[in-house]
């Protein structure tokens, strides 16, 4: 009997200390996910609005405010990447509930080659939002194509002048995300911002930009080349392009990549990074043969220890949007996918707030491109609760 209530005091106590030092409390029990599409409205409609032929290339992030914002390219008079834009932002301050009217916080005018998006950065440590766009990425019309950033530190109401990075960064094609940069909230190169992308067509690869002083320089990080580099590409070559970053918890940078080329399957393209963006090993590669894909920019995030992943699940087609969940950092998949749309669908983010409520911890946010004949007619918001509406 003593020996039993001895015993009965110890695993009590072991108990305690373990739900004291269990990295895991409060963690989600990846059991309970369950994902519901709870809300969803459309935030622009191509064609709609005067001015602009088509919404293209949507953004989605949190602000440290917990806001949320919106952008895409406002594309002025074709469905084509290139040619004269804006940018289009909606701001929300209740949880995605409603949203402000459209601002284009950039115009650039009526070029032949105009902008593109692009990535968005949250720095928590300053409270700034940061938006890196290029000019004169996809055309032979202007040259050279330069990469800017603008900055908001008022929770996304006004926006400083543009500021061209190229000075900094030397003159190469970079096209940011499309998606979210991250900033590093764990070693290495704790609070570096991370912003990733790819290079032209031929000269294409997954390359990062970095800043350890709040975007105020940026330098160059990673880079890996497609293969052959700098040359005319067939079918089937190494070509890593349009690509989210996101963070582990044990500081791993893993970045999802578009195999542009479909390089060894129709499937996505997997590269980690273990110094902060600095390098992306080759020998980490490798193919995600669970995430089939069309060849599109697709959503990722990590959150309190689970990953998310979004695309247009299809190894043809632009169709299927798909969410799907991993509680081993990308590694596995869990079985049960959630098909937010069936129809055309294209690129797509995902977000969530970071204010540790208990309220922000049930949700995530996804935007995509979303359509009944094509993807290009509308971009959607869908907010996700992810116990299942409980
Ligand atoms: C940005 O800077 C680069 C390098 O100085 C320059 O070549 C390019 O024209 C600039 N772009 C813009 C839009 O000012
Ligand atoms: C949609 O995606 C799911 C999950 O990947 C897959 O099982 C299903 O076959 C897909 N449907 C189509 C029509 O592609």
């Amino acid at each position: 009997m003593e020996t039993g209530s001895r015993l009965a005091a110890l695993s009590l106590l072991l108990l305690l200390l373990s739900a004291v030092f269990s990295p895991c409390v409060g963690q989600i029990n990846p059991a309970e996910i369950d994902p519901l599409l709870y809300e969803e409205q459309l935030l622009w409609v191509s064609g709609a609005q005067g001015e602009v032929n088509t919404y293209r290339i949507p953004l989605l992030t949190f602000t440290p405010k917990g806001s949320l914002l919106a952008f895409s390219e406002g594309r002025k008079s074709t469905a084509s990447d290139v040619g004269a834009k804006f940018i289009a932002m909606r701001r929300s301050t209740d949880k995605g509930a409603t949203w402000s009217p459209t601002a284009f916080i950039v115009d650039d005018g009526l070029k032949p080659d105009g902008l593109n998006l692009g990535s968005v950065v949250v720095d928590m440590e300053v409270g700034s939002v940061i938006l890196i766009y290029t000019i004169c990425f996809h055309s032979y019309h202007c040259h050279p194509s330069s990469t800017m950033m603008l900055e908001s530190r008022d929770d996304g109401l006004s926006w400083g002048a543009p500021k061209n990075l190229t000075v900094q960064l030397g003159v190469k094609a970079f096209a940011s995300g499309p998606g979210l940069g991250i900033q590093k909230r764990f070693e290495p190169a704790k609070g570096r911002l991370v912003v990733c992308g790819h290079g032209t067509l031929e000269g294409d690869g997954v390359f990062c930009i970095l800043s350890d002083d709040h975007g105020q320089n940026w330098y160059n990080g990673a880079a890996l080349k497609s293969i052959p580099y700098n040359q005319k590409k067939k079918a089937h070559d190494f070509n890593p392009d349009e690509c989210q970053p996101v963070e582990l918890n044990d500081g791993t940078i893993v970045i999802n990549v578009r195999n542009q080329n479909s390089y060894h399957c129709q499937c996505r393209l997997v590269v980690h990074s273990h110094d902060g963006g600095l390098s992306l090993p080759v020998e980490g590669l490798y193919f995600d043969y669970t995430l089939v894909d069309p060849v599109v920019a697709a959503g990722a995030l990590q959150k309190d220890g689970v990953m998310y992943f979004t695309n247009p699940s299809n190894e043809q087609h632009r169709i299927n949007l798909t969410l799907r969940w991993s509680v081993t950092d990308g590694k596995t998949w869990e079985g049960k996918a959630v098909q937010i749309w069936a129809g055309p669908s294209g690129y797509s983010g995902i977000t969530s707030l970071e204010g540790g409520s208990a309220e922000d911890r049930k949700y995530i946010y996804v935007i995509y491109e979303k359509g009944h004949k094509n993807y290009c007619e509308t971009v959607s918001f869908a907010k996700i609760h992810l116990f299942g509406g409980r």
